[in-house]
């Protein structure tokens, strides 16, 4: 039976990724931070077959501690500060957690599997993913972006991803760690934290409909995003750590959509038109934008075989119905 080590386990994706390697027979050890954490009830009611193990991307130590106690066949990268606005707010931290926990989590694997310099993981047993993104990309040189896109990253976000995006293929290169980096465009669900837009705008769609709120105010209604389903996505992470050599892989749709094409579905899904309730205000713009994401994902397609199953259209409409029925007490 392998087994696995998720840190951000709490997160969307984190579930996600758990539930499938559940499906697939792992033994699975999500890490959680903090002595009190929230959402570590979350995780031993939604997922009660996870083993939870304490630790922190702050904290070398602890991950030291984690990697040492699970000794895992594989470890997943997800915990970040992820949501960009808050990286303008609070930079140091972003960085610290973003960029500098994937050095720390490469730095616990070379030291438990004893590589260094002049003796590199050969036979490393420990199977690498970090999430790396299209936030990277940020102002980008070229529509779509592949592996080979350069990155003009737009905020202290894009700029620590960055940093934890080199450092995967600078341990890869220098010590022979199975390292891979997945550039995941914008990926979605009912799991979705709602301060992100498409939650935000879900949520509103159906408080709006049940009359629970009376408006839905936004930043930047023009901005494009390459939008899928995180279900789809977690398998290309898991793809990825099983390949005969570690590479990194884009992975996306392929297509984009406005944020307010979002809106006018989710809207048109409760049977609403959507300006007579949204408005736009600058207090949710954003200091430098990313105006426009489109992955070219064709190297996943091809090495790992991977496709999306759910479309923009039904990725609204899961979303909203999921909204809909949590404001109606039905989850
Ligand atoms: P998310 O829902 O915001 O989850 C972030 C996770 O990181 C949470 O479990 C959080 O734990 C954890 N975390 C934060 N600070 C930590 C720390 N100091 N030590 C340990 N854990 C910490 O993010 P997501 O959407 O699942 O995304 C997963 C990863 O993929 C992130 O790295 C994100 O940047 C990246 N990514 C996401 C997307 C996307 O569209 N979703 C696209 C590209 C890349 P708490 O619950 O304790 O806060
Ligand atoms: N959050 C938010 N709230 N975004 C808004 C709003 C609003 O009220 N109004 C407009 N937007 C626009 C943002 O300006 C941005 O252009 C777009 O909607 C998407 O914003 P988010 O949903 O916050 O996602 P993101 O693209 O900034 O970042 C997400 O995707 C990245 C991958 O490209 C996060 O999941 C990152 O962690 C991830 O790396």
């Amino acid at each position: 039976m392998p087994t696995a080590l998720i840190t951000g386990i709490t997160g969307q994706d984190g579930t996600y990724l758990a539930e499938h390697l559940l499906s697939l027979d792992y033994r699975v050890h999500g890490l959680i931070r903090g002595q009190a954490n929230p959402k570590r009830q979350l995780i031993e009611t939604l997922l009660p077959d996870v083993h939870i193990v304490e630790g922190d991307l702050l904290d070398q130590t602890s991950l030291i501690n984690a990697i040492q106690r699970v000794e895992p066949d594989e470890i997943y990268n997800l915990a970040a500060v992820s949501f960009v606005p808050v990286s303008w707010n609070q930079p140091e931290l972003t960085g610290e957690v973003t960029g500098l926990g994937v050095l720390r989590m490469l730095e616990a694997i070379r030291l438990v599997e004893g590589a260094s310099a002049s003796r590199p993981a050969r036979n490393a047993r420990i199977r690498f993913y970090q999430a790396s993104s299209s936030e990277m990309f940020g102002k980008v040189a070229v529509t779509p972006q592949n592996e080979q896109t350069p990155f003009y990253p737009r905020s202290p976000y894009g700029v620590a991803k960055v940093y934890g995006h080199y450092i995967t293929v600078n341990y890869r290169e220098s010590y022979g760690i199975f390292a891979c980096s997945g550039i995941l465009f914008n990926h979605e669900s009912p799991r979705r934290g709602p301060e992100f837009v498409t939650r935000k705008i879900s949520r509103a769609a159906a408080r709006i409909k049940l009359g629970k709120q009376k408006e839905l105010v936004l930043g930047n209604l023009d901005a494009r995003r390459d939008w899928g389903f995180a279900g789809d996505y977690v398998r290309a992470m898991h793809l990825m750590l099983q390949q005969p050599e570690p590479d990194d892989y884009v992975v996306g749709t392929g297509e984009a959509h406005q944020v307010r094409e979002f809106i006018d579905l989710a809207f048109r899904h409760v049977g609403l038109n959507w300006q007579d309730y949204v408005r736009s205000d600058s207090q949710f713009s954003r200091p430098a934008e990313v105006d426009h994401l489109t992955a070219d994902a064709t190297k996943a397609r091809q090495k790992l075989g991977w496709q999306p199953t759910v479309s923009f259209e039904e990725l609204v409409q899961m979303m909203v119905e999921a909204d809909l029925k949590a404001e109606t007490g039905g989850r």
